[in-house]
């Protein structure tokens, strides 16, 4: 036998044990218990408030959450110019504070009010710690998050006025 037809079997009896020792279901690692809450049934329409974000990575110290196919960043830019800008009003946080829940989510940053709805599945950290800023002025909670997101580009046309005074 030569050396050639030596590894040529070789190879044939280690692939067929790496199947049948690690391919099988048991060897998934299990969710982390608060993955749970992003158990929702897959997106159906970019925007389809269905399609809340799966999974959760917190890998490197981050916190974002595996965010449902169709819905990064890039996808969000292109769905955002689908929107129609509305006329920037003065608000209320009395009015503000209606608009506190999942289908329905409004936020004060930095004196202005977004209507951030439309956002919630895209978002990297996840519903739970956007409901955090719901109904609320969240400027804090998003500076100690990411004081560098741009507002003025990624919540253009979510921007529906300022705060009354
Ligand atoms: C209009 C409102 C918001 C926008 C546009 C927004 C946008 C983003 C973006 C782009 C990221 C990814 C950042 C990165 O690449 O590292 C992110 C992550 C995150 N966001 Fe927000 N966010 C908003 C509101 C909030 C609020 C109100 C909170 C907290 C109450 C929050 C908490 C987080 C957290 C914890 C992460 C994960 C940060 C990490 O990976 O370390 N966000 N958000």
């Amino acid at each position: 036998m030569s050396s050639s037809e030596s590894s040529a079997t070789d190879l044939k009896i280690s692939v067929a044990q790496v199947g049948s020792s690690e391919s099988t279901a048991s060897s998934t690692p299990p969710l982390p218990a608060d993955a749970i809450e992003f158990k929702m049934p897959a997106p159906k329409a970019p925007g389809s408030l269905l399609s809340a974000p799966v999974g959760r990575s917190e890998f490197g110290g981050k916190k974002k959450v595996a965010l449902a196919p169709g819905f990064s960043h890039i996808h969000w830019m292109k769905f955002m110019q689908t929107l129609t800008p509305q006329m920037p009003q003065r608000i209320t946080m009395e009015e503000v504070k209606k608009h506190n829940k999942p289908d329905d989510m409004w936020m004060v940053i930095r004196g202005r009010v977004y209507d951030v709805t439309a956002y919630v599945p895209y978002h990297p950290g996840g519903l739970k710690e956007l409901m955090k800023g719901a109904g609320k002025d969240a400027t804090r909670q998003f500076n100690a998050a990411h004081s560098f997101v741009n507002l003025d580009t990624m919540m253009e046309r979510c921007f529906i006025g300022v705060l009354a005074t």
